[in-house]
């Protein structure tokens, strides 16, 4: 499968998000971190920002929720333009109702799990799930160094998945650099976030562009 990137809006410059957007327009998926200064100690922005950025935008929106008791704010997230939804597993009681929250927006569904919390966790939701968020970072920063251990995670999560044939993409965020790329795409990422690789970079659209051909030679 042809490794699809996922640039983090976060490390752009917000007073010019407009312009930020147009550098990564031949991305797959625009990566939209939204915290609540509660589930981590950080505060991005909401369903407001993320609607008012729609309209500059023709890529699909991955949104990722790093936010307490994400149920409250399925709706809105999905209502401001969101394509798809990916709620930490450690955030909320009920995972499952959450996830079939998202369905019923008719957006796909995604579950982010943290670098300490167990595959197994995922056992029965698997099925049910577009994506796993494999965080390679403990959330509510960007700019901070890949967690080594994550590769035997991703490992593990492609083979679970492999073996029962589900239909589930693996999404992997954090420390993404282009010198650790090949061993995460080795290991079974899907789809590639990356927020200061690409938007720290003097020129975001040529970073992305060889970041993808370093993935196709996987
Ligand atoms: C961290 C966020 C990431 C962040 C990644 O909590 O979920 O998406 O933007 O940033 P980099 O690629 O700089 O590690
Ligand atoms: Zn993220």
């Amino acid at each position: 499968m042809k490794t699809e990137f996922a640039p983090s809006l976060l490390a752009s410059d917000f007073s010019q998000l407009k312009d930020q957007i147009q550098l990564v327009k031949d991305a797959d998926y625009l990566h939209l971190d939204v915290m609540d200064g509660v589930y981590v100690p950080n505060i991005t922005f909401g369903p407001g920002l993320i609607s008012s950025i729609r309209k500059h935008s023709q890529l699909p929106f991955d949104t990722h929720l790093m936010i307490t008791r994400p149920e409250r704010y399925i709706k809105d997230f999905a209502e401001a333009g969101s394509d798809i939804l990916t709620v930490h597993l450690e955030a909320t009681d009920h995972i499952h109702r959450v996830i079939q929250l998202i369905k019923d927006q008719g957006i796909k569904a995604g579950v982010s799990l943290n670098p300490a919390t167990s595959l197994a966790s995922l056992e029965y939701i698997l099925p049910e799930l577009d994506q796993v968020l494999i965080m390679s970072v403990n959330p509510g920063f960007g700019g901070q160094s890949y967690i080594p251990q994550m590769t035997e995670k991703i490992n593990k999560l492609n083979k679970m998945i492999a073996a029962n044939n589900y239909n589930c993409k693996i999404e992997v965020d954090g420390g993404i650099k282009t010198y650790n790329l090949k061993e995460i795409v080795k290991a079974g990422a899907d789809i590639i976030v990356a927020g200061s690789a690409i938007f720290g970079a003097a020129d975001p659209g040529k970073t992305l562009s060889e970041m993808r051909s370093i993935a196709a030679d996987v």
